[in-house]
């Protein structure tokens, strides 16, 4: 293991009572890296940070914080740093004293608590905030509140369980900027779960693809977005229109795909909306669907081999409802998918 890994998972294996919630993850995370966890609801985001938090004891494997097994260290002597989607401030405390809190509990007083207070308030933007109380800031503010409380533990690694789900649109937007500026101005070490996938590739350094309790892919933003492996992650991605490949030819889930020429030895491909030509091409489809989306217009094209999503520049004369055309799918447009 190198001096720059952080934290490293090795074949770690979670389960509650019969059920195995994570099986054997292998996973090494850079110092200063922040890594987003990405999966659907139920793939064991939240059980594999509560095992590096230490509040879940693994059925197996290890976990090491900067080369020591920490796996049966307790919570509180690991230097790992939570922040959950419900980050309870204490309503009666200031902001102050909110992020006080944990530094108090350690012993740390006087000038040297106020410092690391105003420190930690600084990096969120919230000094002049310091007297209020949690109940006469916005949802946003709350949140840096947490995030500062969280940080001023000067955790080796942060962990953030979609601590941006409670916002409205517009605010996690603005607080996501936040959390890389603060991530990156601190170096802090932090996984960051969540299941939308825009927030992770607008964030992350790395993403890890969770399936069912293992990981699917991990690579960097641009990875998972360019080339997804598999048809799961192609789907997650926003590639809509996903196809087989099998005894040379592909196949949607309904049918044979009139396409000649030679595919790549690969288990599918994947084509997003964008990658769809109208207008020529030998394949035949009927307009069920079209909206206008600003720059482009999105098309549902009803086809022999199923349902396809096309997508045109706005510029373009648009097609109408019940309009018959030509496309393509052409292969060199496409992802190629080296698992199913
Ligand atoms: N306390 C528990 N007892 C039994 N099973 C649990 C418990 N907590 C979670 N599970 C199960 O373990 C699996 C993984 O759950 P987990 O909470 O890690 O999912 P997640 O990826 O965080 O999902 P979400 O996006 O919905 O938060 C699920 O099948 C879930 O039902
Ligand atoms: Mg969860």
């Amino acid at each position: 293991m190198s001096d720059a890994t952080a934290l490293s998972l090795e074949k770690l294996t979670l389960r509650y009572g019969n059920t195995t919630a994570v099986e054997s993850l292998d996973l090494t995370i850079g110092k200063g890296e922040l890594v987003a966890l990405l999966g659907p609801s139920g793939c064991g985001k939240t059980t594999t940070m509560r095992a590096i938090a230490g509040l879940l004891a693994p059925s197996g494997g290890t976990i090491r914080l900067d080369g020591v097994d920490i796996t049966r260290v307790a919570t509180n002597k690991r230097h790992i740093g939570l922040m959950f989607q419900s980050y309870a401030l204490f309503p009666h405390l200031t902001v102050f004293d909110n992020v006080a809190f944990g530094l108090k509990l350690k012993g740390i007083k006087g000038a040297d608590l106020r410092n690391r207070v105003e420190s930690g308030l600084k990096s969120v933007g919230l000094m002049d905030y310091a007297a209020r109380k949690p109940p006469e800031l916005s949802g946003g503010q709350q949140q840096r509140v947490a995030l500062a409380r969280s940080m001023v533990m000067e955790p080796k690694v942060l962990l953030l369980d979609e601590p941006l789900s409670n916002l409205d649109a517009r605010l996690r937007l603005d607080m996501r900027t936040e959390l890389q500026r603060v991530q990156k101005e601190t170096g802090v070490t932090m996984i960051f779960v969540t299941h939308d996938q825009a927030e992770a590739l607008a964030l992350a350094d790395r993403i890890v693809v969770m399936r069912k309790g293992a990981i699917e892919q991990i690579g960097t933003p641009e990875e998972i977005y360019n080339a997804p492996v598999s048809h799961f992650v192609a789907d997650f991605v926003g590639f809509e229109n996903i196809y087989s490949i099998r005894d040379g030819r592909l196949h949607s889930d309904t049918a044979t795909l009139p396409i000649d020429g030679p595919l790549p030895d690969a288990a599918g491909l994947a084509f997003r909306p964008r990658a769809v030509v109208l207008g020529q091409g030998n394949l035949r489809g009927t307009v069920r669907g079209v909206s206008f989306a600003g720059g482009t217009r999105e098309y549902v094209l009803e086809t022999a081999f199923g349902t396809v999503k096309a997508e045109a520049d706005a510029a373009l004369p648009a097609y109408r409802l019940g309009e018959e055309l030509v496309f393509d799918l052409p292969i060199q447009n496409a992802a190629i998918l080296s698992r199913q």
